[in-house]
């Protein structure tokens, strides 16, 4: 029998990368396979993403264009899935104005999807269904995109409840693993060959909390480090004020565990931070900072920005300016508010004109770029290790890799090096990336 075609299109979070990697395993036990040709594809499924509007406005606008190609091909399934899914208002856009979308399932119910396929196959008719049935603790079957690098779930949900973010709402409480089904999980990837591994969670420094007994995260890191064939750990994202002194110790002290720590600021202003709801000031987050930086001096620190938060001033921004001159961040993510339907902030009267945030979000764009210009000048002959990804898209004898700070290199080399740790004695840089020499 000929294999039936999918293609899973992603939108979103490293989360929803991995729930894709889920799903493409499912598919292929039922004999699917992937193709990237839309007019070839037996099945398409939309993993949505609901963060900002720009990416509810693009799901919108991507199925919205395949009513057309339903009609030329009656056969073909539509699925929409993901964290757009969770909230009513999305699915019944969905529901009510996409009638050629033929299967919505949502976060909680992932491993339906044979299930659901199966349903509408047998009775032709649209199946809506977001119950939560899915168990955490399974072995994640995945079929991954990456040979080298893993992403693990750890913890699911959110807790914190940040007055702009619509994610507690999405992926539900926070929820952790069992720290057996983790472990037994990277075992696995050890031995197929997997050198590198990412720890996903919303809010990985809660691990464990919620467990019987608890345990903790540093706890579990110290574990998987144990784990031999495992060369790299990484992990995201860490809330400011979770971050423990034990976790700071822990990563000194493990080799294993990279040079990198995502923590997110978002704003630079105790003002607004209390308005956000984040549970720290300007001054608790440098203090952090002075602490990683002091028991891991070459440490890589990232972070996410939010300009234009309902009733942001000029001396607010300025503050966050000012955050960015004190931390100098190695890399930061910077977003416009986008007010969520739902959310507490939302409901906030003082809502930022949006040529005040854009040119406000410009000044910062350019400052963080030069700031990620001069860090990454200090790399300059420096010889980095390097774990090779892949090969670069237009030229197949450059090789592209991260270092432990997660730095992207570009070098030389032959494709054999993909999956191995080589040494790279870094010769060029802009903001974005490093360039260099392969040291044999
Ligand atoms: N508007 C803009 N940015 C947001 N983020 C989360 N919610 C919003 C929102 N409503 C950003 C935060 C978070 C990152 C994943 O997305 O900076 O850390
Ligand atoms: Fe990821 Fe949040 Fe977007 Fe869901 S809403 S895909 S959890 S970023």
């Amino acid at each position: 029998m000929e294999n039936k075609k999918y293609i899973i299109k992603t939108y979103g979070c490293q989360m929803n990368e991995h729930d894709s990697e889920r799903m493409s395993y499912m598919l292929h036990n039922l004999n699917y396979i992937e193709t990237d040709k839309y007019d070839d594809a037996d099945l398409i499924i939309y993993n949505t993403c609901i963060i900002r509007e720009n990416a509810e406005l693009k799901v919108y606008g991507h199925v919205g264009a395949m009513k057309a190609l339903k009609e030329k091909n009656p056969n073909l399934i539509i699925a929409v899935c993901g964290c757009m899914m969770q909230i009513d208002e999305a699915r019944e856009v969905i529901r009510d104005k996409f009638k050629h979308v033929d299967i919505v399932f949502g976060t909680k119910n992932l491993s339906s999807l044979p299930y659901l396929l199966n349903q509408y196959l047998t009775y032709n008719e649209r199946v809506i269904d977001v119950e939560d049935v899915d168990d955490i603790d399974e072995l994640q079957k995945a079929i991954r995109k990456d040979k080298h690098s893993a992403y693990i779930n750890i913890i699911y949900g959110c807790d914190n409840f940040c007055s702009y973010c619509i994610v507690p709402y999405t992926r539900g409480r926070e929820s952790s693993r069992s720290e057996s089904s983790i472990l037994k999980e990277i075992t696995q990837l050890g031995e197929e060959g997997y050198k590198e591994i990412t720890l996903l969670g919303q809010n990985v420094n809660s691990y464990g909390k919620d467990l019987h007994p608890c345990t903790n995260f540093s706890s579990l890191l110290t574990n998987i480090s144990k784990i031999d064939s495992i060369e790299r750990i990484r992990f995201m994202t860490s809330h400011p004020k979770d971050l423990s002194d034990e976790l700071i110790e822990i990563m000194k002290k493990t080799d294993k565990i990279c040079k990198h720590i995502h923590l997110p600021l978002q704003s630079g202003s105790t003002r607004i931070l209390k308005e956000m709801n984040r549970k720290y000031t300007a001054e608790q987050y440098l203090e952090k900072i002075v602490k990683l930086r002091e028991a891991i001096p070459d440490i890589a620190i990232t972070t996410d920005l939010i300009i234009g938060f309902p009733g942001e001033t000029e001396e607010d921004f300025n503050a966050t300016m000012d955050m960015i001159e004190k931390v100098r961040f190695d890399q930061a993510f910077m977003f416009k508010y986008s007010r969520r339907i739902g959310t507490t902030a939302a409901k906030m009267k003082n809502q930022v004109d949006k040529d005040i945030t854009s040119e406000r979000f410009q000044k910062l764009l350019d400052r963080v770029n030069d700031i990620c210009y001069e860090k990454n000048s200090e790399y300059l002959n420096t010889v980095q290790k390097v774990l090779v990804e892949g090969t670069s898209k237009n030229d197949t004898s450059t090789l592209t890799g991260r270092t432990d700070t997660n730095r992207i290199v570009h070098f030389k080399g032959q494709e054999s090096y993909i999956g191995e740790i080589v040494n790279v004695k870094i010769t060029d840089y802009n903001s974005f990336a490093l360039e260099g020499e392969l040291i044999e």
